[in-house]
């Protein structure tokens, strides 16, 4: 295959990032790889298609009640309410207090909080009836989770039979960088899934978590995301933080950590730098 043909299918099945998002604002202290309100509102734009198809897959259109789990700062619940101007009542859940009080104002600002509410509880223990919603919605949640299997049976208590669950989860495992140092690469890779965040690896595990718990038919689809952009691919792995996490931890000597640096800079002067990662989308029918 030629470079010219390896473009155009990155084309038809890939989403180029544009140079968006230049600033990382991270709050690290909050809990392993906790992303705030400007994080997830910039990464909004380039998760936009993957966001459409995963609304059009819970059937919002011909749904009563839907309901975003883990939904910080509000863009998926106010966009919905949008969307589909006859689904009654969305409801929105995150742990985090900040995001939930960031939602409220969102759909205010959107001048949809009629039909939205958003409520502080946790995914593992939501606040509903069995048999409540008739859409049931997370997005890039189970990453953050220690207990994912917790989490798919309250999703799953709280739909109602028929109802659609979708599922959005970045596939960290498949995240490639072009890189002269290749098995560093490979190790960094493995670090950010398996010890920056609670749960990288959680998109490869949900098909087997969700047949476990008895739910047949999981269509999935694959989105690849690529950048050329470097200081976009630093936002979205939460590079420096992960960087200097890895040497704290000594995962990286500190000439690893110099010599990945500077790899980094090297492949922005030559305008080299390149990577890729998969977002998978899971729908299903409970
Ligand atoms: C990466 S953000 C994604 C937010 C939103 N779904 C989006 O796509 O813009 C993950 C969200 O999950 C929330 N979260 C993490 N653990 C949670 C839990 N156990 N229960 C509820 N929400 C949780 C976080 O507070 C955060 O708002």
């Amino acid at each position: 295959m030629n470079s010219h043909q390896s473009n155009i299918i990155f084309f038809v099945y890939g989403l180029s990032f544009s140079p968006i998002i230049h600033q990382a604002d991270f709050m690290m202290n909050k809990n392993k790889g906790y992303v705030n309100q400007d994080y997830l509102s910039q990464a909004a734009q380039m998760f936009a298609p993957i966001k459409t198809g995963s609304y059009e897959k819970l059937q919002a259109q011909s749904a009563q009640s839907l309901i975003d789990i883990g939904c910080g700062p509000g863009i998926d619940t106010t966009t919905i309410a949008q969307l589909y101007p006859e689904l009654n009542e969305i409801i929105g859940v995150d742990f985090d207090k900040e995001m939930v009080q960031q939602a409220d104002t969102l759909a205010k600002q959107k001048e949809c909080s009629d039909r939205i509410r958003h409520q502080h509880a946790s995914t593992y223990e939501l606040p509903f009836p069995d048999n409540r919603f008739d859409a049931v919605r997370a997005e890039r949640l189970f990453m953050h989770l220690e207990k994912p299997e917790l989490a798919l049976k309250e999703m799953i208590r709280v739909a109602k039979p028929g109802s659609k669950l979708v599922i959005v989860e970045t596939d960290w495992a498949s995240m490639s960088v072009n890189n002269n140092m290749d098995e560093l690469e490979r190790r960094l890779s493995h670090y950010f899934a398996s010890e920056f965040l609670h749960n990288g690896y959680s998109a490869r595990r949900l098909p087997a978590q969700l047949t476990a718990l008895g739910v047949k038919d999981v269509d999935i689809d694959i989105s690849s995301l690529q950048s050329r952009d470097h200081h976009l691919w630093q936002l979205l792995s939460q590079h420096a933080a992960m960087m200097d996490k890895a040497l704290e931890n000594s995962f990286i000597n500190p000439k690893e950590y110099q010599d990945w640096n500077q790899q980094l800079e090297e492949s922005k002067a030559s305008e080299s730098f390149f990577s890729t990662i998969n977002i998978m989308t899971f729908c299903c029918t409970i």
